[in-house]
């Protein structure tokens, strides 16, 4: 009977913060100001931001609660202990590092295990893990299955691994070569996508064959973990937690942002097995991040993280939040606005590129829907897109895989009735699709160049 009701938001709101409405010729303004670029937008100027869920969740009363708990002693805090204790009931690795947040165990980690040479393959790299390893000089490669570049295509596990082409990957680079192999759960850059518990055991078995470690860029473990339980049918059995364990246990080590499933608004950490590389990411970390026991962290934020950890594992919110965003993608499905199929865990991506078919591609498609979701509504997407993967480390431009735009679900935050608003603006912006300009770029930085480059109208 269950399926039939609708399925609320598992909370109730004890705190709110106002959202300011905003004019069409104020959204307009503001685009100018900001070069078109979404990320210069003040957010005050935003109404609903769907820009990231990374550090945008609401808390729960008990992690304000634990804030209060929270211990700011140096070193040794029992804050740092409770931290530790949650990271390990899903993850059980001997070595649990704390960091500011995820792209700071990426550039430990890279830093230590990376260089000239060497090769990281992954099912899809996100940005500032590309960018960590390339900045090392290393080389980052995307093998994910090629039914995961294709956005219209069903497929329960579009962020696996293709086994064959890592095999290959492998022996054409050589294993020296080879630091480690990464896995993304879920594959955000690819859709949000999730990883089967199986093809993580294939992946184990190919690191095996060539005595290679295994990692997990684990951001969204819970909801990776939900869809497993959802959609493997070998799994549906287990709960999250178990399954959760279950990933854990055929890794070596993790880079994790608790900005994302760790329900907080900062933080993340490094886990390794390896106690000597353990050694030397304690020995990076404590050069730029702080003493291993808050690593860049407050007290407060490892109590957050710790409590966010029990939180996020519940089925009765994972039911809420993966409907959810299954909620939004239904709606544009039903507009006939193409987008990512099926929908993952935390966002709908909508294939720009196939929405917008007369824009060409380094005329950004993607950017050129971001910009128009955010005049006709206030609603802030991300370009996912040529805009973020175009520039490659020799100059060249290329056109990316493809061109999304992302619209991320912050946890816990936006009700049913924000996100009906969304699908108005979607719709209406579809409706006059055809009348939708490209951008060119006036300036850009040399790396991650989406963060602060300046966009013009064609
Ligand atoms: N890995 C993945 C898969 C991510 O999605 C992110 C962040 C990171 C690593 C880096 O973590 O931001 O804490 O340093 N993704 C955010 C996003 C920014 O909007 O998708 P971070």
């Amino acid at each position: 009977m269950e399926h039939i009701r609708t399925i609320i938001e598992p909370f109730r709101i004890k705190s709110v913060e106002p959202i300011r409405m905003s004019t069409a010729a104020e959204r307009e303004a503001s685009l100018e100001r900001a070069g078109y670029n979404l990320f210069s937008l003040p957010s005050r100027d935003v109404m609903i931001d769907l820009l990231t869920d990374s550090g945008t969740g609401a808390m729960s009363a008990e992690q304000w609660a634990a804030i209060q708990r929270g211990d700011e002693s140096y070193a040794g805090s029992p804050s740092f202990v409770r931290f530790e204790a949650a990271v390990r009931e899903l993850f059980p690795f001997p070595h649990v590092i704390p960091t500011h947040q995820g792209r700071a165990a990426e550039k430990i980690l890279f830093a230590v295990i990376g260089g000239p040479g060497k090769v990281f393959p992954n099912n899809t790299h996100f940005d500032t893990t590309r960018a960590n390893i390339e900045f090392t000089g290393a080389e980052a490669i995307d093998v994910v299955i090629p039914e995961g570049r294709q956005p219209s295509l069903e497929h329960p596990f579009k962020g696996n691994v293709d086994l064959a082409a890592l095999e290959a990957l492998i022996v054409a680079r050589g294993k020296e070569n080879i630091p480690a192999v990464f896995v993304t759960i879920t594959n955000n850059s690819g859709g949000g996508q999730p990883v089967s518990l199986e093809n993580l055991r294939g992946v184990r078995a190919v690191c095996d064959r060539h005595g290679l470690p295994l990692y997990l860029d684990a951001c969204r473990f819970a909801e990776n973990a939900w869809l497993v339980r959802e959609r493997e049918p070998a799994c549906a059995h287990m709960t999250v937690k178990e399954i959760v364990r279950a990933m854990a246990a055929l890794a070596d080590g993790m880079t994790m942002s608790a900005k994302k499933d760790g329900l907080a608004n900062i933080g993340g950490w490094l886990a390794v097995r390896d106690d000597e590389l353990a050694r030397r990411c304690r020995n990076v970390l404590i050069l730029t991040e702080g003493f291993p026991t808050y690593g860049g962290l407050a007290g407060r934020d490892l109590e957050a993280i710790a409590q966010g950890l029990e939180e996020v594992v519940d089925h009765d919110y994972l039911r809420y939040r993966i409907r959810s965003t299954a909620y939004l993608g239904d709606a544009l499905r039903k507009a006939d606005v193409p987008i990512v199929v099926p929908t993952g865990g935390h966002a709908v991506y909508i294939d720009a590129r196939a929405m917008l078919p007369h824009i060409p591609l380094l005329e950004y498609p993607g950017q050129a829907l971001a910009i128009e979701l955010y005049r006709e509504g206030g609603v802030r997407g991300c370009e996912i897109g040529t805009v973020m993967f175009g520039r490659k480390p020799d100059g060249t431009e290329v056109p990316a895989a493809m061109d999304l735009v992302r619209l991320a679900i912050p946890r816990r935050t936006y009700t049913q009735s924000h996100i009906d608003y969304v699908i108005e603006v979607v719709r209406h912006v579809a409706s006059r699709r055809k009348d939708i300009r490209g951008y060119r770029i006036t300036a850009e930085p040399p790396q991650l160049r989406h963060f602060t480059a300046r966009f013009a109208p064609v």
